[in-house]
């Protein structure tokens, strides 16, 4: 997950953002009625970008309704994105340790690699062969203008746009294309690159396969999960260091919690607009709890911030116990993780090699 577009001064952005979001319910309930008996027609990609380790809000957010879904009988993908960590920084980091947290966490949460196809985009070449009739489908100006790209440039200090920043949005239609997926579950930040994707569909089936429809457009689904924030009061962001990790000890939880800004209220209340910090610590126990922050702040009542962060770190450190327990159990056997990998990036080759041969085919490109 990355950045949040703040508003967009004409309004297009909410526009888009209001219609996902309508669409997002109608989507819940027909996987509700129908996934089970046809798991093709709702397929689902998601990913993530392995540029450290996964924070409670990918948890509260993501991974909990990935793994809803699948056991809905959704057919599932989840790309680790590597090629997308050199988009806004010069180095990769650690990404061998990155990815393999990555995997470790997807199977801790419950993600079953029988049912779901966890892969790398390094591991599938076809997705970047996807990637070249792709570009010829959007111009410059289309790329230019993506906010979620501005903002990422943005954050990158005076990093001028590289090639990659620019062109990644196509690179992930490619992710999204190459498996047929037909949900997507994001954040708002990644509706300007599923509205690409779509256009691209529509394009490749218009301009290189006579209508025929080779691809089918993608849609969002979007969680209900506010936007969190971390324990310093802005964004919840991996590069911070404002997030309680999902392989945190609950020690160093209730160490990062009893850091957390909060105010000297005596009597907890939940204002997200008046008392921001506060809101969210009542937003991620509510939400680990499964309660309404509301009735956290009742719960907690007269007793200040000491006694709401008590109730946070209980609430974390209860609802993560069981995925701790099994991720430090998976992390006993690397080289099972490890073939988790292995066997999803198989399976997307296969899959990927499959549509690079339609599209080659349709393009007049088989020899
Ligand atoms: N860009 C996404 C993020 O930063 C990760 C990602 C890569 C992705 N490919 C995807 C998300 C395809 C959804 C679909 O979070």
């Amino acid at each position: 997950m990355t950045t949040i577009s703040p508003a967009n001064p004409n309004g297009d952005e909410s526009t888009t953002y209001a219609a996902a979001l309508e669409r997002s319910t109608v989507l819940d309930s027909l996987i509700d009625d129908s996934a089970s008996a046809d798991p093709q027609r709702f397929r689902m990609l998601t990913g993530d970008r392995p540029t450290g380790p996964l924070h409670i809000g990918h948890y509260l957010a993501s991974l909990r309704n990935r793994v809803r879904l699948q056991n809905k009988g959704v057919e599932t993908f989840v790309v680790i994105a590597d090629y997308q960590v050199v988009t806004d920084r010069d180095s990769v980091g650690d990404l061998g340790e990155n990815v393999y947290g990555l995997v470790l966490d997807y199977l801790a949460a419950g993600l079953d690699p029988e049912r779901t196809t966890i892969f790398t985009h390094s591991a599938v070449p076809a997705l970047n062969q996807l990637m070249l009739p792709f570009l010829s489908l959007v111009t410059d100006a289309e790329l230019r203008r993506n906010p979620t790209v501005k903002d990422e440039l943005a954050l990158s200090g005076s990093r001028p746009l590289s090639g990659l920043l620019l062109t990644y949005p196509v690179h992930q239609a490619a992710d999204l294309l190459f498996c047929h997926s037909r949900i997507v579950p994001v954040g708002r930040d990644q509706l300007p690159h599923l509205e690409l994707t779509r256009s691209i569909a529509r394009r490749f089936n218009t301009r290189y396969a006579a209508g025929q429809s080779v691809f089918a457009e993608p849609e969002a689904l979007l969680g209900d999960v506010p936007l969190l924030l971390g324990t310093d009061g802005t964004k919840m962001a991996k590069s911070k260091g404002n997030v309680v990790n999902l392989r945190d000890s609950a020690d160093e939880t209730a160490r990062r919690i009893r850091a957390a800004r909060t105010d000297s209220e005596r009597r907890i209340t939940f204002d997200p607009v008046g008392r921001p910090e506060v809101a969210n610590l009542l937003t991620v126990a509510g939400l680990f709890l499964g309660e309404s922050p509301e009735s956290v702040a009742e719960q907690v009542g007269n007793g200040g911030a000491a006694a709401l962060k008590t109730t946070v770190v209980e609430a974390i450190n209860e609802g993560l116990a069981g995925h701790r327990s099994r991720r430090a159990e998976l992390a006993r056997d690397r080289a099972a993780v490890t073939a988790v990998l292995h066997e999803g990036n198989a399976r997307a080759n296969e899959v990927a090699q499959r549509t690079l041969a339609t599209v080659r085919a349709v393009m007049g490109m088989a020899y």
